[in-house]
């Protein structure tokens, strides 16, 4: 019997059983999942979040499903041990049963992706319906619950989920559909945006591990956006740590270069094949 190579969801599930912390990044391109995955994390999520880290939008709605599985494909080519999850763009599950089980199919068999993600809004029956089916086929499936930014047309921004005025109940909703998610097969369930006691209270309700972001500390693992933790792409997730300044790294690079051509500093003799001697 052949083990897959990279991190399977009975690898997770083993560490979420230990009372290990999970660790998640998000990647796009192949060079930047190579260093994360040498980092160390266990999971690399191809986020939706291309569309504003990678391709320039202002939020994740225009991400099509040619790019998301094209940003997967180049991630999958890099990753040797981290396990890669797809991330399904707006619009391209829920439609009917049938686009979404090929929509989440193309993260397997186009990209190699290792599992997929999508996004449920409270009590959201259709796509827990997609989780189930897709769980039953074979696909691997992280939900996502709390702030669930392709809906955020709808919610009116990126709110904190659970608190003011009628928080207890959107809280018991948030349970509840935490709940529905894994009865229904999903293996992880990513909690953004949620008070810290919501997101203790979706971890003690369920039994797969929580990754939040923006969840507090009382979760089974913890996941950011690489580009947040980098400083690649200016201000990002207020709550996230940053631990790199890829921005001035690469601005200072850059003028170094533009004034080494203008000074004629580069090419140098090193720089140059068979160099012509003066
Ligand atoms: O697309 C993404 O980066 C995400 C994370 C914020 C969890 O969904």
């Amino acid at each position: 019997m052949t083990a897959i190579s990279r991190t399977s969801v009975q690898d997770l599930h083993e560490k979420y059983r230990d009372g290990e912390t999970l660790t998640m990044l998000t990647a796009y391109d192949a060079p930047v999942a190579a260093q994360v995955d040498a980092g160390g994390v266990d999971i690399i999520l191809v986020g939706d979040s291309a569309a504003d880290n990678h391709h320039g939008h202002d939020d994740t709605l225009p991400l099509t499903m040619d790019e998301a599985v094209s940003n997967t494909a180049a991630v999958d080519r890099a990753v040797e041990e981290a396990m890669v999850v797809g991330d399904m763009p707006f619009g391209s599950y829920g439609a009917s049963m049938a686009e979404s089980v090929q929509n989440a199919t193309r993260f397997m068999k186009e990209a190699g992706a290792d599992a997929v993600k999508l996004e449920t809004a409270p009590h959201g029956e259709t796509t827990i319906e997609v989780v189930d089916r897709l769980t039953e086929l074979g696909v691997p499936t992280m939900g996502h619950v709390g702030f669930t930014p392709q809906r955020m047309r709808q919610i009116g921004g990126a709110y904190i989920q659970g608190r003011g005025e009628a928080s207890s109940a959107h809280v018991d909703a948030l349970v509840e559909t935490a709940e529905a998610l894994a009865e229904a097969g999903a293996f992880a369930v990513v909690l953004e945006t949620v008070t810290e006691e919501t997101g203790r209270r979706v971890t003690e309700a369920i039994d797969v591990p929580t990754i939040g972001i923006g969840a507090g500390r009382h979760v089974d693992g913890q996941v950011l956006v690489t580009n947040d933790v980098l400083g690649l792409g200016g201000a990002g997730f207020k709550l996230a740590k940053q631990y790199a300044d890829l921005d001035s790294t690469i601005r200072e690079a850059v003028a170094e270069y533009v004034a080494d051509v203008e000074n004629g500093e580069f090419p140098a003799r090193e720089n140059v094949f068979d160099p012509v001697e003066e």
